[in-house]
């Protein structure tokens, strides 16, 4: 557990929101269980897990994490699931500009309804398939600069930057 005079153990809840089929599941599943599944089916209302890591000055964070459900069937479930978030994960796939452009709607809306302070990341999954990419990496770095979120490019298949994303999301808690 914690040790040390700064060390602090949080507790955040986080939710992802993004497209069907960007590869949030896909992104939860790698960070608690260190798996990747090719045949991962659709998610249906949400689902919940839960992950700590320890930071190097041995502050620990737990994820209480919200999987929500992409397809649009369920977009009407998504405030139950943000509200009281203080961390906000928005998916959208490097191969899929719909996506994208679905991704800059979630945003819009936690601008309008998300907690007050929330600590928002846009994440391009998929980053394994650059030989079809077709949402720039410098497209993804200006949005998400323009709107104070913290961008970085994943792989969920390769584990790439998977532990990186919530470190940095831990790094940036109040
Ligand atoms: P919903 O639950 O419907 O919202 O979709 P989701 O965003 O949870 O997508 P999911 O994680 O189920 O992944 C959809 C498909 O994309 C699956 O076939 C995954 O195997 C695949 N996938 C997810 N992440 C990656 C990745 O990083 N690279 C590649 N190549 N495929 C991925
Ligand atoms: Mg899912």
């Amino acid at each position: 557990n914690s040790e040390g005079p700064d060390a602090k153990n949080l507790r955040v809840k986080l939710v992802l929101l993004g497209d069907s089929g960007v590869g949030k599941s896909c992104i939860v599943l790698r960070f608690v269980h260190g798996q990747f599944d090719p045949t991962s089916k659709v998610t249906v209302g949400a689902s919940f897990l839960s992950q700590t890591i320890a930071l190097q000055d041995s502050t620990t964070v737990k994820f209480e994490i919200w999987d929500t459900a992409g397809q649009e069937r369920y977009a009407a479930l998504a405030p139950l699931y943000y509200r009281g978030a203080g961390v906000a994960v928005i998916v959208y796939d490097i191969t899929s500009p719909e996506s994208f452009t679905k991704a800059q709607y979630w945003v819009k809306e936690l601008q309008k309804h998300g907690s007050a302070g929330i600590v928002m990341a846009l994440v391009g999954n998929k980053a394994d398939l650059q030989e079809k990419r077709e949402v720039s990496v410098q497209d993804g770095i200006d949005y998400a600069e323009e709107n104070g979120m913290f961008f970085i490019e994943t792989s969920a298949k390769t584990a790439d930057n998977i532990n990186q994303l919530f470190e940095e999301i831990a790094k940036r808690l109040p």
